[in-house]
């Protein structure tokens, strides 16, 4: 057995697959097969995803499924959500439904800007620094100028290059805090070749004017935490309009709602789990629109706890008889760039949603993030959570035990009666079997 190897990559994809078939898939003699399967016949679509990333060996299925009935700011939206879990598209659809009945979501981008920093050392006190960093703003921005000419000429570019002086947390620790307004792009390239220029002329004006003195790049980066880079979305309705089972007085749901999210906002156990009943609608639609879902996780959880307690994303109020919902989250999204256009799934789905521009996105996102959150505390004050997701996730219960296509439908129509557990699909299987 051959544990390491020199030179993976440059074997091509049946050596790859070989290679760890004799040596890490010994004991599965099916694992080869089962890698195969997943190939695409279609031999220049699987060339475009095996160039993705380096090594690729197959392709990795998740479901793709649509939640309809947005109404956002007055517009109509079937969103696309890539997620493995049974119930979110589910859920989606239900808190869509439900609020287009309600005058549908509002949503407002707060603003776009992006940031990037050049982190440096340097042995010269903040004052004298500060000087030499206004005399060379200047040129900063002048030695960017190839790079942001395009960026420029549609409307975007460097919005701003600030000292930012760090010494007091990390001895000669300062920054180049620079801001950005990257238009329908992400931008990560764009910042990061801005930043990497700074960096350069940075150092090379230090030399020329301080000869013997130190100064050290450390790293030049895109931050992923945006703050400003943020959408409000919103849904309101008289209290009276809440409910849609005449078991559940609005009033109750109403006030057991509020009091749920306020929990989420002081106790940091259930705010964890609350955001990531948020982030199961965001990043579906994030990796349906080819977005990155790691950045726009790092970032959302950064902005849930600037306070210096992790709290929830999304508030709620009951106002003269009013109740108000809203989630205001940081979003840094892209339609044009990256995987927007060369994953053709991903331009189906933008172009599922009317091609948005990023601030369209933005808000689309946002509000699939709220609805999300809508339906699991819905759920949660009222049912409990396992009525759904269990009878959405009997299916994959059903799979797991082997069902024929007849057991299935068997199975189907007696949950609909009966309440899904895992134990009780075993058994009901066991039953036909007999
Ligand atoms: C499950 O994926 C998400 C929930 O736990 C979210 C929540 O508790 O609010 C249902």
């Amino acid at each position: 057995m051959q544990r390491t190897i020199q030179g993976f990559s440059r074997l091509s994809k049946e050596e790859k697959i070989n290679w760890l078939a004799q040596n890490y898939l010994q004991h599965n003699p099916q694992a080869t097969n089962i890698l195969k399967q997943y190939w695409n016949e279609d031999q220049q679509l699987q060339q475009l995803h095996d160039e993705f990333i380096e090594n690729t060996l197959s392709n990795f299925y998740l479901p793709l499924g649509i939640a309809p009935n947005f109404l956002i700011n007055g517009q109509y939206y079937a969103i696309p959500m890539v997620i493995e879990e049974s119930s979110v598209v589910a859920a989606a659809s239900k808190a869509a439904k439900y609020w287009m009945q309600r005058g549908g979501f509002t949503a407002k981008v707060i603003s776009t800007e992006k940031i990037g920093h050049v982190h440096f050392e340097c042995s010269l006190p903040g004052t004298e620094l500060a000087q030499f960093f206004n005399t060379i703003k200047a040129q900063l921005f002048a030695d960017t100028a190839s790079l942001t000419e395009k960026m420029e000429a549609r409307g975007g570019g460097i919005l701003n290059i600030e000292l930012k002086d760090k010494t007091e947390t990390l001895p000669q620790y300062f920054q180049l805090h620079c801001t950005f307004e990257t238009l329908d792009a992400m931008g990560a390239n764009f910042i990061n070749s801005c930043l990497e220029q700074f960096a350069t002329t940075l150092q090379r004006e230090f030399e020329k004017a301080y000869p013997g003195q130190k100064l050290l790049v450390i790293m030049s980066i895109l931050s992923n935490y945006l703050p400003d880079c943020r959408v409000v979305a919103t849904v309101s309705c008289p209290v009276e309009d809440l409910s849609d089972d005449p078991a559940i007085d609005p009033h109750v749901f109403a006030k057991k709602f509020v009091e749920a999210v306020k929990i989420a906002q002081i106790e940091p156990y259930r705010a964890v789990t609350h955001n990531k009943g948020v982030m199961n609608g965001i990043d579906a639609v994030i990796i349906a629109t080819g977005n990155d879902f790691r950045a726009i996780e790092a970032g959302v959880h950064a902005y849930a706890a600037k306070d210096g307690t992790y709290k929830s994303l999304t508030q709620a109020k009951i106002e003269d008889d009013i109740y108000h919902f809203s989630i205001d989250v940081p979003l840094a999204l892209g339609t044009v760039g990256g995987l927007t256009k060369l994953h053709p799934l991903v331009k189906v789905n933008l172009e599922m949603l009317g091609n948005p521009d990023a601030r369209e996105l933005m808000k689309i996102v946002a509000v699939a993030g709220l609805a999300q959150n809508f339906a699991a505390i819905k759920s949660l004050t009222t049912t409990g959570i396992q009525k759904g997701h269990m009878k959405m996730h009997l299916m994959n219960i059903l799979n797991q035990f082997n069902a024929t296509p007849t057991e299935k439908t068997t199975a189907v129509a007696y949950f609909k009666k009966n309440k899904v557990s895992h134990s009780a699909v075993e058994n009901l299987l066991q039953d036909l079997r007999k």
